[in-house]
């Protein structure tokens, strides 16, 4: 799929269900969170890439302690919105994660598969502890049992995009998150 048509583009765009305004607000709270939980101690932000970047920029923002932040990608969906349920790591992280605190910072949790895998290979490291916020969660297609520590959103059984997470690699640059226009799939 390749769209460069600014109308074809904006005809993705179903409903905004998530505006700018109320995302920042969560956020701010989150951070608080986490910086009041992690205060004197070494603390890692792991996002999965590539849904999470725009999440884990702005939270990072607001985190008031000091931190680090660590990468890695993960692929579970590819030109469709169905999980194929394969998972596969892409990038790895570089630190030593058992000197740290580890926050894993995810876009959405659907059936739990991609996330499940990561945190598995995580646990295996042994971090000093591991904890999991989850900007949208999808509570009604979980496959895996999982529960993140922290959920900003939940949200029903939509196809969202926006503000990091894409259809067919596109909308990632949306500020907020919409419902996508399904029917064009038609
Ligand atoms: P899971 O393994 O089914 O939980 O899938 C998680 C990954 O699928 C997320 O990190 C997203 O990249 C992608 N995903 C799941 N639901 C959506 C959606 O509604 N919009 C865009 N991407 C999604
Ligand atoms: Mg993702």
């Amino acid at each position: 799929m390749t769209i460069t048509d600014k109308n074809e583009f904006q005809s993705g765009v179903k409903r905004v269900i998530i505006s700018e305004e109320e995302i920042q607000r969560e956020i701010k709270k989150c951070a608080d969170w986490i910086s009041q939980e992690y205060e004197g101690k070494p603390l890692l932000l792991v996002s999965v890439l590539k849904g999470a970047f725009v999440f884990l920029s702005d939270l990072s923002k607001e985190i008031t302690i000091p931190c680090e932040i660590g990468f890695m990608a993960a692929k579970s969906y590819f030109e469709s919105t169905e999980s194929s349920g394969d998972v596969q790591i892409l990038y790895d992280l570089t630190q030593d994660i058992s000197q740290y605190h580890v926050v894993i910072v995810e876009d959405i949790i659907d059936t739990g598969r991609t996330l499940s895998a990561i945190i598995e290979l995580l646990k295996k490291r042994d971090p000093l502890s591991l904890k999991l916020v989850t900007l949208l969660d999808k509570p009604d297609r979980r496959l895996i049992k999982l529960r993140a520590d922290y959920t900003l959103f939940t949200i029903p059984d939509y196809f969202v995009i926006g503000y990091g997470l894409d259809f067919g690699e596109y909308y990632r640059n949306l500020p907020y998150i919409a419902e996508y226009n399904t029917a064009l799939l038609d």
